[in-house]
């Protein structure tokens, strides 16, 4: 029996609601496959947190999470508590402290019907961002000088290692290789004239040791509206961090919304927990109505069982999220339904105890 000990870190706004229906989910595959265990532990961490404690997590927070096999996350940030402050002394500590420098994020159509884009097919959106996920822009490096003066200067430096970049790089060729996919690296060269000319010399050099993977290379504002108007463009995109951010949420949009878009927070090397969580924030605007749409939990669900070495368990929640999607019997208002977020856990776990998928 594999035991998989997972640490839960719900955070704010609709992040519990969501996360909820996750666990539902790890649950019931729990109870379908007798060689599976999943033991939770539940982190009240987040902003209501900070309110009574003035901090985002307990001190030795990364120490209590180090244990674990994964981190489960729902969203951080709200209203009350300074968004630099939550995200910096929760999401990215954590992303940042267990070196989870790579984040998956696929933009898959499920179904035509979803993307706002005129005719394109679930084959025509079928890719993944690689995103840099622990320096770059995200460096936290800066300065503020003479505040409140008329000579006020705001610096905020991007970084970019050799380390960093390469090991991101190499990631993408080495993910493209393996799925014998070609390989769009997004920069922006032209203005950034340090960090992204930088950028573009490592794709190239890394780029000579996989004669065999087909590279591309863009300029972000130009991948930006061939995300839009030609999304067949792309199968696998290495990207900064920043960059990184906004196209997955474009990646979101030609897929059917924040609702449906995943992303893992990898650690390559296992040295650390890596974490699963899903691309949308807290949502105040929905959060506590119960609308919330879990798919996109859900789906950081199968990314989760396959970092545990469950390819096929993944891929069976993938499925029965196209199936939930497909019958458009059982969906939250964001796609057009009028059910709540449980219920549609609810309905998921019922589709997949339907399968019987015993090993
Ligand atoms: P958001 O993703 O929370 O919401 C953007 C829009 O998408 C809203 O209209 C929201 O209602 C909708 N939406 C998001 N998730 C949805 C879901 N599951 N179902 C239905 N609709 C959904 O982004 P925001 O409003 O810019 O940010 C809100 C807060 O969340 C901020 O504090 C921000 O910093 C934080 N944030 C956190 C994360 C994270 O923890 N990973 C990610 C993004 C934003
Ligand atoms: C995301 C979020 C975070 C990011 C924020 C909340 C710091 O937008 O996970 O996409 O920019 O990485
Ligand atoms: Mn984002």
């Amino acid at each position: 029996m594999k035991k998989w000990k997972i640490a839960l870190v719900p955070g704010d706004g609709i992040g519990p609601e969501v996360v909820a229906e996750g666990v539902k989910v790890l649950q019931a595959i729990e109870k379908l496959d007798n060689t599976l265990s999943f033991e939770f532990e539940r982190f009240p961490w987040g902003c209501e947190y900070y309110i009574e404690h003035q901090k985002m997590m307990a001190d030795d927070g990364i120490e209590q999470l180090k244990e674990f096999d994964a981190i489960y996350l729902g969203a951080v940030g709200y209203p009350g508590v300074p968004d630099h402050i939550s995200l910096w002394d929760l999401l990215l500590k954590i992303r940042k402290g267990f070196d989870q420098y790579v984040n998956l994020r696929p933009v898959r159509l499920l179904n035509e019907e979803l993307t706002p884009i005129k005719n394109k097919s679930e084959k025509d959106i079928d890719f993944l961002v690689i995103r840099e996920n622990n320096e770059g822009e995200y460096a936290g490096a800066g300065d503020w000088l003479f505040k409140g003066k008329k000579e006020e200067v705001v610096l905020q430096t991007g970084v970019f290692s050799r380390k960093g970049t390469e090991r991101i790089i190499r990631y993408a060729f080495e993910e493209a290789r393996k799925q014998q996919k070609s390989l769009t690296s997004i920069s922006k060269a032209n203005a950034l004239n340090y960090s992204m000319v930088f950028w573009d010399e490592v794709f190239e050099e890394v780029g000579k040791e996989y004669p065999d993977v087909k590279t591309e290379s863009y300029l972000v504002d130009a991948a930006s509206m061939f995300f839009v108007m030609q999304p067949e463009r792309f199968e696998i995109v290495v990207t900064s961090n920043l960059f990184g951010d906004i196209l997955t949420d474009i990646g979101a949009a030609i897929t059917g919304g924040m609702g449906l878009a995943t992303g893992a927070n990898v650690n390559p090397e296992r040295n650390y927990p890596s974490m699963f969580e899903p691309v949308h924030g807290s949502a105040p605007d929905i959060a506590g109505q119960g609308i919330a749409n879990p798919i996109a939990a859900i789906w950081s669900v199968a990314q989760m069982l396959e970092h545990f070495g469950e390819e096929e368990w993944g891929s069976v929640v993938v499925e029965t999220i196209k199936e939930i999607i497909d019958e458009k019997k059982v969906l939250t208002p964001d796609l057009g339904g009028k059910h709540s977020t449980s219920e549609v856990g609810d309905y998921f776990v019922e589709k997949i105890a339907g399968k019987l998928h015993h090993k």
